[in-house]
């Protein structure tokens, strides 16, 4: 066994979010602007042998879950082959997707034969028309029968992504809260992060006094075990049923635990969603470097991740767009 994947400050890389596409068939307001076209070209995308080379060497080096990610990743032909030949690996203990679930009551049962573990949806509002406002089609309807294909295929607890943005679906905050508890979803609200005209400013709104107030209304107390690999901090209702995840780069960040990096669909590494810090890896692969070869530049990868995002520096920098390296 290789050492693990360690950065300067200490850091222990172990989850790795895989960018499968750059597509999306929504356009949601925080994540791709408005008449966005800088999409890749498909013989920039890595290939699935690609992939997996680059999977097995984060394998060998101690990475034990691997997220799929997008843009929308249930828009990458044959998807749950991609998703078979990785849970072949070993070393890897977890494979989840995110996923907007417009594709997923198709999707569902044969990427849970696959071997996908965990899904995590994308859902900013129960109301067909902000949905609508949000993500730029009509898409309410599709994701809730996705919902619902997700639920029967053995995915439960699926855990629900809500983008909080203020004066769009804040006042929907309880709602969703009670929602989720009655279907048995995870619920996570996450803070808005800047990236230009995405992510917008004026929508962000501080979750920490909406967990306060969540915390009054539901009787909320700290959860007990930890649900999966990511910065999200939980909260559950005393029975047990209930679980809210706050997930919040910006009013308390979490980058001095931050365990991951991001591949995108061109064979890029990103070291921090909020810096420019990257590491082609689609050239070496190209030209036939060797497993070691590949483990050494990981490697040097590594050593360029930033200590922090900077999403609250003046002037705002936009690095990319969510839709690039999913989020
Ligand atoms: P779990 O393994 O289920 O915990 O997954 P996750 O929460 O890491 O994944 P998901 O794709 O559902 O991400 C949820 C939200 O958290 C997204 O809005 C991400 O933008 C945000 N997020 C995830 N990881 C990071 C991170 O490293 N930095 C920042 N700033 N935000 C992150
Ligand atoms: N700020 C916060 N979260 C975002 N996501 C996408 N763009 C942003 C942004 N600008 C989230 C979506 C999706 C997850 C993968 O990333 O909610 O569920
Ligand atoms: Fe890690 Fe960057 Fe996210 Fe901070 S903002 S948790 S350093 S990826």
């Amino acid at each position: 066994h290789v050492s693990a994947l360690t950065d300067r400050f200490g850091r222990r890389v172990s989850y790795l979010r895989l960018s499968v596409t750059d597509r999306c068939d929504l356009r949601c307001s925080y994540c791709m602007p408005k008449g966005f076209s800088g999409f890749e070209e498909p013989e920039n995308w890595l290939r699935f042998d690609e992939i997996e080379r680059v999977v097995a060497a984060f394998s060998r080096m101690g990475v034990a879950r691997v997220r799929l990610t997008g843009g929308e990743p249930l828009l990458r032909r044959n998807l749950p082959q991609l998703v078979s030949r990785l849970s072949q690996l070993p070393g890897l203990q977890d494979i989840s997707l995110s996923t907007n679930a417009t594709q997923l009551h198709k999707h569902a049962r044969a990427l849970r034969d696959a071997g996908v573990s965990r899904i995590n949806v994308s859902l900013d509002s129960l109301d067909k028309a902000c949905m609508q406002q949000i993500t730029g089609r009509d898409s309410f309807g599709s994701i809730m029968a996705g919902l619902q294909a997700g639920k029967q295929a053995g995915f439960m607890p699926i855990k629900l992504n809500m983008v909080v943005m203020r004066g769009v679906n804040d006042h929907e905050i309880s709602r969703m809260a009670r929602f989720c508890f009655e279907e048995g979803f995870i619920l996570r609200l996450i803070e808005t992060m800047p990236m230009g005209a995405t992510g917008r400013d004026s929508q962000y709104l501080d979750i920490g006094p909406v967990r306060e107030q969540l915390v009054r209304e539901f009787d909320l107390v700290p959860a007990a075990a930890e649900l999966g690999g990511g910065p999200a901090r939980y909260w559950s209702t005393r029975d047990g049923r209930g679980t809210i995840g706050f997930i919040s780069p910006i009013s308390q960040h979490f980058c001095a635990t931050c365990n991951r990096v991001r591949l995108s669909v061109d064979g890029t590494l990103y070291m921090c969603l909020g810096q420019d810090e990257k590491f082609a890896l689609r050239p070496l692969l190209r030209a036939g470097i060797s497993d070691a070869g590949l483990d050494a530049a990981i490697r040097s990868a590594i050593e360029l991740k930033p200590e922090r995002h900077e999403f609250t520096e003046q002037p705002l920098k936009i690095v990319r767009f969510m839709s690039q390296t999913g989020g």
